[in-house]
């Protein structure tokens, strides 16, 4: 299936490693040119080394999405780089776990932050670039917390409902200018944010088996799943393909949450 993605040009946030990093390079190996930011300056050279072995154009740069300032420079730069901005995928993001008692007003707001307020503001900012692009996508990597509330995740739970409706109110303002905005809601994919949680909760066990555990106990396909399995559903979405899709939610999570 040709995806038509030969020639386009993406920003992936948070794409030195995980998710970000799997998604920059399927965008990268269907033919885009991309850009990567994340805080690690190392992971962030080591991420673009590693897009580069596909050949094509990558930017790469050091950026804290929580500082509108930085945002606003690494999109005119990733812009400047690349010709242009078709594809945003707002990607960055960090586990905040934590219940209702245990987390602080400071911890809601550093939740907050990294999580709408990077959507709004690089959104935001990559705005009047896609308006000049024919074939437009802003792809939001949330969770599936957003509809399934887990109080041990209690600032997830109700962050990522707001990236929700984030989502889904961009896909109706800017649907008219050909903008299409879609959300990938995640369950358990195996990354390092997952290797982060079980080395502070569990780290007498080994990561086969606290993720099998935690898929056991939530997972219908009983198993995490892995972050090609979330950069194909981006890359479609990001393509010609995924023409007619606007404002929709779609769970990439082995069948895990309740609800219809
Ligand atoms: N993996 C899962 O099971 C899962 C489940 C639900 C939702 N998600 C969401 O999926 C996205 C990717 O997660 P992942 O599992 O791939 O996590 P990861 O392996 O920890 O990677 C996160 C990426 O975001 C970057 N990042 C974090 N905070 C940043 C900031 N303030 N400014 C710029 N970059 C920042 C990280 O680099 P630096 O730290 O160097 O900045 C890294 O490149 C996140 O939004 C996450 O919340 C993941």
């Amino acid at each position: 299936m040709d995806l038509g993605l030969t020639g386009r040009r993406a920003v992936v946030t948070g794409g030195s490693k995980g998710i970000g990093l799997a998604v920059a390079a399927e965008l990268a190996q269907e033919g885009a040119a991309v850009s990567i930011c994340a805080r690690n300056p190392d992971e962030v050279a080591a991420a673009a080394v590693q897009l580069r072995a596909h050949g094509g154009t990558v930017h790469e740069q050091v950026v804290d999405v929580t500082d509108t300032g930085q945002v606003s420079a690494y999109i005119e730069s990733a812009a400047a780089a690349l010709g242009g901005v078709d594809i945003l995928v707002n990607n960055a993001g960090a586990a905040h776990p934590g219940t209702f008692e245990t987390l602080t007003d400071d911890d809601w707001h550093g939740d907050l932050d990294v999580k709408l307020f990077s959507q709004i503001r690089c959104t935001r900012a990559a705005l009047p670039h896609l308006r000049k692009s024919a074939a437009a996508r802003v792809i939001n990597i949330n969770a599936i917390y957003a509809r399934y509330p887990d109080p041990a995740f209690f600032a997830t739970t109700v962050n990522r409902a707001a990236c929700l409706n984030l989502n889904k109110a961009l896909a109706l303002e800017y649907g008219p200018e050909g903008i299409l905005v879609n959300s990938v809601n995640i369950g358990f994919v195996v990354t390092p944010q997952w290797e982060n949680i079980r080395s502070k909760r569990a780290p007498e066990l080994t990561p086969e088996a606290f993720f099998a555990s935690w898929a056991a106990a939530e997972v219908p396909l009983g198993r995490f799943g892995d972050v090609e399995e979330v950069s194909g559903i981006v890359a479609f979405l990001a393509g010609d393909r995924g023409s007619y899709i606007t404002g929709a939610s779609i769970d990439v999570a082995g069948g895990m949450g309740k609800y219809v």
